[in-house]
């Protein structure tokens, strides 16, 4: 059994990054794909600015797929957009993002690990993500001081939130087509 990622700084700080940004859109009839959406901590926050039809909670982990379904949102079981077939005005994705410890189990690692060097899942998220954008779509992605950021930058996405915490500083980057 998998665990449902806890909401955590990097959750909040993305949750109300959004909540900022939904407030102060105009049109709010827009389509919104929650990536790897854990607990639903920004599914719940879309649903405040957003019609719940128009939001789509995506995650690979099947317990946080029950949970979100049980909580009344659209939801697809996906390894990243390998069954996601739509476009979407907004895209987030609080991506697991730190470098592999092979001490970690293998259950809290699919919510923590991106990957050998910890940007890999952040890199294929990108590189999937701008077929999935609708015309002028953004794609809001959440990474850390701890990420190496070489291949991420290539996508050349502008940071639009960061906050330090105790040992790392946690970046929200913005994309858009
Ligand atoms: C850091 S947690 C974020 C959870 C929640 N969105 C939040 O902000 O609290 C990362 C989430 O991504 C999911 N995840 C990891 N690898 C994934 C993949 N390849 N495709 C889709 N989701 C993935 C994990 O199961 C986990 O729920």
């Amino acid at each position: 059994m998998n665990l449902i990622y806890p909401p955590s700084d990097d959750s909040y700080l993305l949750s109300e990054f959004l909540e900022n940004y939904l407030k102060n859109l105009k049109d709010k009839n827009i389509t919104y794909l929650d990536m790897g959406t854990g607990s639903g901590i920004l599914a719940e926050t879309a649903s405040k600015f957003l019609k719940k039809e128009n939001i789509i909670a995506s995650d690979i982990n099947k317990e946080a797929i029950n949970f979100l379904e049980k909580k009344g949102f659209k939801t697809v079981r996906s390894n990243l957009f390998s069954n996601i077939r739509e476009k979407f005005n907004l895209i987030s994705f609080n991506a697991p993002y730190l470098p592999e410890d092979l001490r970690e189990p293998k259950d809290s690692k699919i919510l923590t690990t991106g990957g050998k060097k910890g940007e890999e899942i952040s890199v294929k998220f990108l590189k999937q993500a701008k077929n999935h954008l609708k015309k002028k779509g953004k794609i809001f992605l959440l990474i850390s001081s701890l990420t190496p950021k070489g291949k991420i930058n290539s996508f050349k996405g502008k940071i639009v939130a960061r906050k330090k915490l105790f040992f790392e500083e946690i970046l929200i980057l913005e994309f858009s087509n």
